[in-house]
Protein backbone atom coordinates (compact mmCIF):
# COMPACT_ATOMS: atom_id res chain seq x y z
CA UNK A 1 0.00 0.00 0.00
CA UNK A 2 1.59 3.52 -0.99
CA UNK A 3 2.30 5.61 1.92
CA UNK A 4 -0.05 7.79 3.55
CA UNK A 5 0.77 11.54 3.26
CA UNK A 6 -0.81 14.47 5.15
CA UNK A 7 -1.26 16.50 2.71
CA UNK A 8 -3.43 13.98 0.55
CA UNK A 9 -5.70 13.18 3.58
CA UNK A 10 -7.73 16.32 4.50
CA UNK A 11 -8.10 20.16 2.66
CA UNK A 12 -8.24 22.56 5.44
CA UNK A 13 -11.55 24.30 5.59
CA UNK A 14 -11.58 28.46 5.31
CA UNK A 15 -8.07 28.39 5.35
CA UNK A 16 -7.52 31.76 3.70
CA UNK A 17 -10.22 33.75 5.95
CA UNK A 18 -8.80 32.01 8.59
CA UNK A 19 -5.20 33.23 8.01
CA UNK A 20 -6.96 36.95 7.35
CA UNK A 21 -8.76 36.90 11.04
CA UNK A 22 -5.81 35.37 12.81
CA UNK A 23 -3.41 38.25 10.91
CA UNK A 24 0.11 36.28 11.91
CA UNK A 25 3.13 38.23 11.97
CA UNK A 26 6.73 37.14 11.71
CA UNK A 27 7.80 35.61 14.79
CA UNK A 28 4.90 34.99 16.66
CA UNK A 29 3.84 31.88 18.52
CA UNK A 30 0.64 30.55 17.62
CA UNK A 31 -1.73 26.83 19.03
CA UNK A 32 -3.17 25.13 16.95
CA UNK A 33 -5.52 23.42 19.26
CA UNK A 34 -6.66 20.92 16.38
CA UNK A 35 -3.87 20.13 14.59
CA UNK A 36 -5.03 17.43 12.28
CA UNK A 37 -3.51 16.85 9.12
CA UNK A 38 -1.00 20.17 10.09
CA UNK A 39 -3.20 21.83 6.99
CA UNK A 40 -3.97 25.12 8.42
CA UNK A 41 -0.93 25.23 10.44
CA UNK A 42 1.53 25.15 7.29
CA UNK A 43 0.36 27.59 5.62
CA UNK A 44 0.92 29.96 9.04
CA UNK A 45 4.82 28.14 9.26
CA UNK A 46 5.37 28.64 5.48
CA UNK A 47 4.00 31.89 4.73
CA UNK A 48 4.93 33.82 8.17
CA UNK A 49 8.83 34.04 9.01
CA UNK A 50 9.98 32.61 12.39
CA UNK A 51 6.58 32.14 13.70
CA UNK A 52 5.72 28.97 16.09
CA UNK A 53 3.20 26.60 16.51
CA UNK A 54 2.19 24.70 19.23
CA UNK A 55 -0.05 21.76 18.10
CA UNK A 56 -2.59 19.88 20.03
CA UNK A 57 -4.52 16.97 18.77
CA UNK A 58 -6.18 14.15 20.99
CA UNK A 59 -5.70 11.36 17.78
CA UNK A 60 -2.53 9.47 17.65
CA UNK A 61 -2.46 8.60 13.75
CA UNK A 62 -3.05 12.47 12.85
CA UNK A 63 -0.31 13.84 15.47
CA UNK A 64 1.91 11.23 13.97
CA UNK A 65 0.97 12.14 9.97
CA UNK A 66 1.46 16.04 11.17
CA UNK A 67 5.12 15.71 13.01
CA UNK A 68 5.89 13.85 9.43
CA UNK A 69 4.50 16.84 7.22
CA UNK A 70 5.55 19.71 9.46
CA UNK A 71 9.24 18.13 10.14
CA UNK A 72 10.33 20.51 7.49
CA UNK A 73 10.33 23.61 10.34
CA UNK A 74 12.25 21.86 13.17
CA UNK A 75 11.84 23.71 15.96
CA UNK A 76 9.68 25.98 15.06
CA UNK A 77 6.47 23.27 15.58
CA UNK A 78 5.97 21.65 18.87
CA UNK A 79 3.53 18.75 18.26
CA UNK A 80 1.12 16.93 21.86
CA UNK A 81 -0.95 14.58 21.77
CA UNK A 82 -3.74 16.19 24.38
CA UNK A 83 -7.04 17.09 24.61
CA UNK A 84 -7.40 20.61 24.11
CA UNK A 85 -9.76 20.88 26.88
CA UNK A 86 -6.13 20.77 28.71
CA UNK A 87 -4.32 23.64 26.59
CA UNK A 88 -3.38 25.45 29.48
CA UNK A 89 -1.32 22.45 30.63
CA UNK A 90 0.08 21.99 27.49
CA UNK A 91 1.15 25.26 27.30
CA UNK A 92 3.06 25.33 31.03
CA UNK A 93 4.71 21.46 29.71
CA UNK A 94 5.99 23.84 26.67
CA UNK A 95 7.54 26.47 29.04
CA UNK A 96 5.37 29.24 27.44
CA UNK A 97 3.01 31.96 28.84
CA UNK A 98 0.97 33.80 26.30
CA UNK A 99 0.27 34.04 22.84
CA UNK A 100 -0.25 35.61 19.27
CA UNK A 101 -2.97 33.22 18.44
CA UNK A 102 -5.17 30.39 19.07
CA UNK A 103 -7.19 28.20 16.31
CA UNK A 104 -9.64 25.13 16.46
CA UNK A 105 -10.98 23.54 13.64
CA UNK A 106 -13.54 21.54 15.64
CA UNK A 107 -15.05 18.17 14.15
CA UNK A 108 -13.52 14.95 12.64
CA UNK A 109 -10.61 15.54 9.79
CA UNK A 110 -10.96 13.06 6.65
CA UNK A 111 -8.52 10.95 8.04
CA UNK A 112 -10.84 9.79 10.83
CA UNK A 113 -14.09 9.94 8.43
CA UNK A 114 -12.43 8.30 5.26
CA UNK A 115 -10.80 5.29 8.13
CA UNK A 116 -12.54 2.04 7.09
CA UNK A 117 -11.90 1.01 10.86
CA UNK A 118 -12.24 3.61 13.28
CA UNK A 119 -16.23 3.31 12.98
CA UNK A 120 -17.19 7.54 11.95
CA UNK A 121 -18.77 6.18 8.75
CA UNK A 122 -21.09 3.21 7.11
CA UNK A 123 -19.43 3.38 4.36
CA UNK A 124 -17.56 1.16 5.70
CA UNK A 125 -17.61 -2.26 7.79
CA UNK A 126 -16.17 -1.60 11.13
CA UNK A 127 -16.80 -1.69 14.45
CA UNK A 128 -18.94 0.96 15.82
CA UNK A 129 -16.00 2.82 18.02
CA UNK A 130 -15.84 6.63 16.55
CA UNK A 131 -13.30 7.33 19.38
CA UNK A 132 -11.02 10.42 18.82
CA UNK A 133 -8.41 9.74 20.75
CA UNK A 134 -8.46 5.63 20.30
CA UNK A 135 -6.13 4.97 23.09
CA UNK A 136 -8.52 6.59 25.45
CA UNK A 137 -10.04 4.90 28.16
CA UNK A 138 -13.89 6.16 27.58
CA UNK A 139 -16.51 4.51 26.54
CA UNK A 140 -17.01 3.73 22.36
CA UNK A 141 -19.66 4.39 20.18
CA UNK A 142 -21.19 0.24 20.58
CA UNK A 143 -20.81 0.58 24.30
CA UNK A 144 -23.01 3.52 24.77
CA UNK A 145 -25.65 2.17 22.89
CA UNK A 146 -25.19 -1.19 24.97
CA UNK A 147 -25.45 0.71 28.07
CA UNK A 148 -27.63 4.00 27.97
CA UNK A 149 -31.23 4.69 28.97
CA UNK A 150 -33.46 4.17 25.86
CA UNK A 151 -34.46 8.02 26.97
CA UNK A 152 -30.67 8.61 26.91
CA UNK A 153 -30.59 7.53 23.24
CA UNK A 154 -33.23 9.30 22.12
CA UNK A 155 -32.19 12.12 23.48
CA UNK A 156 -28.59 12.36 22.16
CA UNK A 157 -29.90 10.82 18.52
CA UNK A 158 -32.44 13.86 19.23
CA UNK A 159 -30.25 17.09 20.41
CA UNK A 160 -27.30 16.06 18.23
CA UNK A 161 -28.52 14.32 15.02
CA UNK A 162 -31.75 16.78 15.30
CA UNK A 163 -33.33 13.32 13.87
CA UNK A 164 -36.73 13.20 13.98
CA UNK A 165 -37.26 9.79 14.22
CA UNK A 166 -34.89 9.54 17.21
CA UNK A 167 -37.32 7.64 19.60
CA UNK A 168 -38.16 4.78 16.96
CA UNK A 169 -34.60 4.65 16.39
CA UNK A 170 -33.87 4.39 20.51
CA UNK A 171 -36.52 1.61 20.18
CA UNK A 172 -34.78 -0.74 18.02
CA UNK A 173 -31.90 -0.23 19.51
CA UNK A 174 -33.51 -1.80 22.45
CA UNK A 175 -35.44 -4.15 21.16
CA UNK A 176 -32.22 -5.46 19.62
CA UNK A 177 -30.68 -5.20 23.09
CA UNK A 178 -33.06 -7.37 24.96
CA UNK A 179 -32.77 -10.04 22.22
CA UNK A 180 -29.21 -10.49 23.15
CA UNK A 181 -28.19 -8.68 19.91
CA UNK A 182 -26.75 -5.54 20.82
CA UNK A 183 -24.99 -3.05 17.82
CA UNK A 184 -21.72 -3.55 17.58
CA UNK A 185 -21.03 -2.77 13.94
CA UNK A 186 -21.08 0.28 11.78
CA UNK A 187 -23.17 -1.58 8.79
CA UNK A 188 -25.73 -2.81 12.08
CA UNK A 189 -26.63 0.62 12.91
CA UNK A 190 -26.66 2.10 9.47
CA UNK A 191 -29.10 -0.87 8.18
CA UNK A 192 -31.23 -0.23 11.50
CA UNK A 193 -31.43 3.50 10.94
CA UNK A 194 -32.48 3.09 7.15
CA UNK A 195 -35.88 0.74 8.10
CA UNK A 196 -36.77 3.39 10.68
CA UNK A 197 -36.13 6.44 8.87
CA UNK A 198 -38.44 7.00 5.78
CA UNK A 199 -36.25 8.77 2.93
CA UNK A 200 -37.98 11.69 1.43
CA UNK A 201 -37.05 12.83 -1.92
CA UNK A 202 -35.29 15.86 -1.32
CA UNK A 203 -32.85 14.17 1.20
CA UNK A 204 -29.58 14.16 -0.21
CA UNK A 205 -27.72 12.71 2.82
CA UNK A 206 -28.61 8.76 3.69
CA UNK A 207 -31.03 8.51 6.23
CA UNK A 208 -28.34 7.39 9.38
CA UNK A 209 -26.03 10.70 8.66
CA UNK A 210 -27.67 12.76 11.57
CA UNK A 211 -27.81 9.39 13.96
CA UNK A 212 -24.49 8.78 13.61
CA UNK A 213 -23.04 12.78 13.64
CA UNK A 214 -25.68 12.31 16.95
CA UNK A 215 -23.13 9.61 18.08
CA UNK A 216 -19.69 10.92 17.52
CA UNK A 217 -20.66 14.08 19.75
CA UNK A 218 -21.51 12.01 22.57
CA UNK A 219 -18.86 9.62 22.38
CA UNK A 220 -16.36 12.46 21.97
CA UNK A 221 -18.31 14.96 24.68
CA UNK A 222 -17.30 17.50 21.99
CA UNK A 223 -20.42 20.07 22.98
CA UNK A 224 -19.54 19.35 27.19
CA UNK A 225 -15.70 20.53 26.26
CA UNK A 226 -16.33 23.89 23.97
CA UNK A 227 -16.97 26.61 26.54
CA UNK A 228 -14.23 25.85 28.58
CA UNK A 229 -11.86 25.83 26.13
CA UNK A 230 -12.87 28.96 24.29
CA UNK A 231 -12.45 30.43 27.72
CA UNK A 232 -9.13 28.89 28.26
CA UNK A 233 -8.09 30.17 24.72
CA UNK A 234 -8.88 33.54 25.30
CA UNK A 235 -6.67 33.23 28.88
CA UNK A 236 -4.04 31.88 27.25
CA UNK A 237 -4.01 34.75 24.44
CA UNK A 238 -1.55 38.09 25.04
CA UNK A 239 -2.85 41.38 24.22
CA UNK A 240 -4.07 42.16 20.55
CA UNK A 241 -4.02 38.40 20.24
CA UNK A 242 -6.40 36.44 17.98
CA UNK A 243 -8.59 33.17 18.24
CA UNK A 244 -10.12 31.90 15.52
CA UNK A 245 -13.10 28.95 15.68
CA UNK A 246 -14.56 26.76 12.94
CA UNK A 247 -17.23 24.60 13.70
CA UNK A 248 -19.91 22.24 11.28
CA UNK A 249 -22.72 22.09 13.78
CA UNK A 250 -25.39 24.62 14.74
CA UNK A 251 -25.43 23.81 18.71
CA UNK A 252 -21.04 24.33 18.34
CA UNK A 253 -21.80 27.39 16.56
CA UNK A 254 -24.06 28.41 18.91
CA UNK A 255 -21.59 28.00 22.19
CA UNK A 256 -19.32 29.82 20.19
CA UNK A 257 -21.03 32.20 20.19
CA UNK A 258 -22.71 32.77 23.11
CA UNK A 259 -19.83 32.12 24.79
CA UNK A 260 -17.56 35.11 22.92
CA UNK A 261 -20.67 37.23 23.29
CA UNK A 262 -20.02 36.54 27.27
CA UNK A 263 -16.83 37.49 27.20
CA UNK A 264 -17.17 40.31 24.89
CA UNK A 265 -19.43 41.74 27.60
CA UNK A 266 -23.33 40.54 26.84
CA UNK A 267 -24.73 39.50 30.05
CA UNK A 268 -27.26 36.26 30.21
CA UNK A 269 -28.63 36.32 33.01
CA UNK A 270 -32.76 36.33 33.11
CA UNK A 271 -33.52 39.92 33.41
CA UNK A 272 -35.29 40.13 37.17
CA UNK A 273 -31.80 39.06 38.90
CA UNK A 274 -30.32 42.19 41.15
CA UNK A 275 -26.67 41.27 39.76
CA UNK A 276 -24.91 39.32 37.20
CA UNK A 277 -24.19 35.51 37.88
CA UNK A 278 -23.03 34.81 34.18
CA UNK A 279 -20.05 35.84 34.78
CA UNK A 280 -19.99 38.26 31.59
CA UNK A 281 -16.98 40.66 31.95
CA UNK A 282 -15.37 42.66 28.54
CA UNK A 283 -12.40 40.81 27.85
CA UNK A 284 -12.71 40.56 23.76
CA UNK A 285 -13.79 42.57 20.88
CA UNK A 286 -15.87 40.31 18.28
CA UNK A 287 -14.27 40.45 15.02
CA UNK A 288 -17.21 38.50 12.99
CA UNK A 289 -20.35 39.56 13.75
CA UNK A 290 -22.01 37.26 11.31
CA UNK A 291 -19.86 33.93 11.08
CA UNK A 292 -17.87 33.76 7.74
CA UNK A 293 -18.71 30.77 5.70
CA UNK A 294 -16.94 29.22 2.63
CA UNK A 295 -17.44 30.12 -0.87
CA UNK A 296 -20.06 28.13 -3.63
CA UNK A 297 -16.80 27.24 -5.12
CA UNK A 298 -14.87 25.69 -2.03
CA UNK A 299 -18.19 24.18 -1.11
CA UNK A 300 -18.28 22.42 -4.32
CA UNK A 301 -14.76 21.06 -4.24
CA UNK A 302 -14.76 20.13 -1.12
CA UNK A 303 -17.92 18.99 0.52
CA UNK A 304 -17.15 18.42 3.79
CA UNK A 305 -16.68 22.30 4.04
CA UNK A 306 -20.62 22.80 3.73
CA UNK A 307 -21.75 23.73 7.09
CA UNK A 308 -18.46 25.31 8.46
CA UNK A 309 -18.80 28.65 9.91
CA UNK A 310 -15.81 30.89 11.56
CA UNK A 311 -16.15 33.31 14.30
CA UNK A 312 -13.18 34.89 15.56
CA UNK A 313 -11.67 37.42 18.37
CA UNK A 314 -9.76 39.84 19.55
CA UNK A 315 -7.74 39.78 23.29
CA UNK A 316 -8.26 43.89 24.54
CA UNK A 317 -5.93 43.23 27.65
C1 LIG B 1 -11.18 19.19 11.26
S1 LIG B 1 -9.77 18.40 11.89
C2 LIG B 1 -8.50 19.61 11.83
C3 LIG B 1 -7.84 19.72 10.49
C4 LIG B 1 -6.66 20.68 10.42
N1 LIG B 1 -7.05 22.05 10.69
C5 LIG B 1 -5.99 20.57 9.07
O1 LIG B 1 -6.07 21.53 8.29
O2 LIG B 1 -5.38 19.55 8.75
C6 LIG B 1 -10.13 18.29 13.58
C7 LIG B 1 -9.07 17.60 14.42
O3 LIG B 1 -9.31 17.97 15.76
C8 LIG B 1 -9.11 16.88 16.61
N2 LIG B 1 -9.91 17.12 17.79
C9 LIG B 1 -11.25 17.24 17.86
N3 LIG B 1 -11.64 17.46 19.14
C10 LIG B 1 -10.49 17.52 19.87
C11 LIG B 1 -10.22 17.73 21.26
N4 LIG B 1 -11.20 17.92 22.14
N5 LIG B 1 -8.92 17.72 21.67
C12 LIG B 1 -7.92 17.52 20.78
N6 LIG B 1 -8.12 17.30 19.46
C13 LIG B 1 -9.39 17.30 19.01
C14 LIG B 1 -9.53 15.68 15.80
O4 LIG B 1 -8.86 14.52 16.27
C15 LIG B 1 -9.12 16.08 14.38
O5 LIG B 1 -7.87 15.58 14.05
ZN1 LIG C 1 -25.08 38.16 33.64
Amino acid sequence: MPKLKAENLHKPVLLTETIELLKPQAGEIFVDATLGLGGHSEVVLADFAQTQIVGIDQDAEAVELARERLEKFGKRVRIFQANFSEVTQVLGDAKIDKVNGVLADLGVSSLQFDSATRGFSFRFDAPLDMRMDADADTETAAELLETLSEFEIARIIYEYGEEKFSRKIARRIIERRERGEPIKTTIELALLVEKVVRRSKKDKIHPATRTFQALRIAVNRELEILERFIRDAVNILKKDGRLAVITFHSLEDRIVKQTLQKLAGKCFCPPRLPQCVCGASREIEILTRKPIVPSEAETEENPRARSAKLRACLKLS
